[in-house]
């Protein structure tokens, strides 16, 4: 009989979770159970030998079925960003059916000092997340993931276009991480023994200014971009201006008075504990993507 746990992933299909599929797959840590909404998209999975199930956080007992035989989850946090509320009800449902399943251990996708002085206006779902959590019987890990460096790609391009990088959060620094190794933390965590709880932040190797970030696309560019520090109401008319809506370019905005802050700027040594390597820098990751940074702005 086989003494590995049973590992379940929610939200499978996603950039993430397929990633964390990938590898744990890669490291052969016994059955794998993948959650989603739409199983199709994981067919290519379920052919290397993963459990895939239906499951929505909208319908719990969905979830409560697919977390049977479950021993630890990877709850990802969900991208139903837009709607007051929804996230919320959707997560303690999530930490509620994995608590009636029998699950011992979650994983959770955060964000960094989520607590109510956050002004990030995202941090308040991350917040009820981990105190559903800490109100359950089960142990948990909530992974506190820095912003993607994955993102930057974009925001860059565009400086790179216009010589100027717009931002609000003055002086403040954040320690971007990517993608990847958020996806690496947490198929370490879910895959690990830790049975306690903790929450523990998921950073790059350093945290950066906004001129930092501007000097570094000058650098591999060779195009002069230039740092512009905004006001964060000038920021929001300036995106309204681009299209977006106010409620969305608040929540934008919001994450630059939270790197003004501080809140983003710790940098912890979490990802190479958890999986024996490095954290990328930001500067090897846009080395990487530097055809990305210098892309013609896509047509209208
Ligand atoms: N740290 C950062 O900078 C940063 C940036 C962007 C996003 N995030 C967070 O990281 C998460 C994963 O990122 P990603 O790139 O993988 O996003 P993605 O590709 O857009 O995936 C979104 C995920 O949300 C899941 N989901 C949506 N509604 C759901 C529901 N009702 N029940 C269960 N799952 C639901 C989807 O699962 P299925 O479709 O498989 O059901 C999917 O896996 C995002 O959802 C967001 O919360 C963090």
């Amino acid at each position: 009989m086989s003494t590995q746990p049973t590992l379940l992933v929610t939200g499978a299909s996603g950039h993430f979770g397929r990633r964390v599929l990938e590898l744990l797959l890669e490291a052969k840590v016994g059955t794998i159970i993948g959650a989603t909404r739409t199983p199709d998209k994981l067919a290519d999975f379920a052919q290397r030998g993963v459990i895939v199930r239906q499951a929505s956080f909208d319908e719990p007992d969905t979830l409560l079925k697919a977390a049977t035989g479950a021993d630890r989850m990877l709850i990802i946090s969900t991208d139903a960003v837009g709607i007051s509320g929804e996230r919320i009800r959707q997560h303690v449902a999530a930490v509620k059916a994995a608590e009636a399943a029998g699950v011992k251990h979650v994983v959770y996708t955060s964000i960094p000092n989520p607590g109510p002085n956050s002004p990030i206006i995202l941090a308040a779902d991350h917040y009820a997340t981990e105190q559903a959590l800490e109100a359950s019987s089960m142990g948990y890990t909530a992974l506190r993931n820095n912003i993607y460096t994955d993102l930057q790609i974009g925001s860059l391009n565009r400086a790179v276009q216009m010589g100027q990088l717009f931002s609000a959060a003055g002086d403040g620094k954040t320690a971007y991480v990517t993608r990847e190794d958020c996806a690496r933390a947490a198929a370490a965590a879910l895959a690990s023994s830790f049975e306690g709880r903790r929450a523990i932040d998921i950073t790059g190797p350093e945290a950066l200014s906004q001129a930092d970030l501007a000097a570094i696309a000058t650098r591999l560019t060779g195009k002069q971009v230039t740092y512009v520090p905004l006001d964060v109401e000038s920021l929001i008319q300036g995106m309204i201006g681009a299209g977006l809506p106010r409620p969305v370019a608040e929540v934008y905005a919001s994450f630059d008075t939270g790197m003004a802050q501080g809140t983003l700027a710790h940098v912890s040594n979490a990802v190479e504990e958890l999986t024996g390597t490095k954290p990328m820098s930001v500067e090897d990751f846009l080395i990487a993507h530097k055809e990305a940074l210098l892309a013609p702005a896509p047509a209208h």
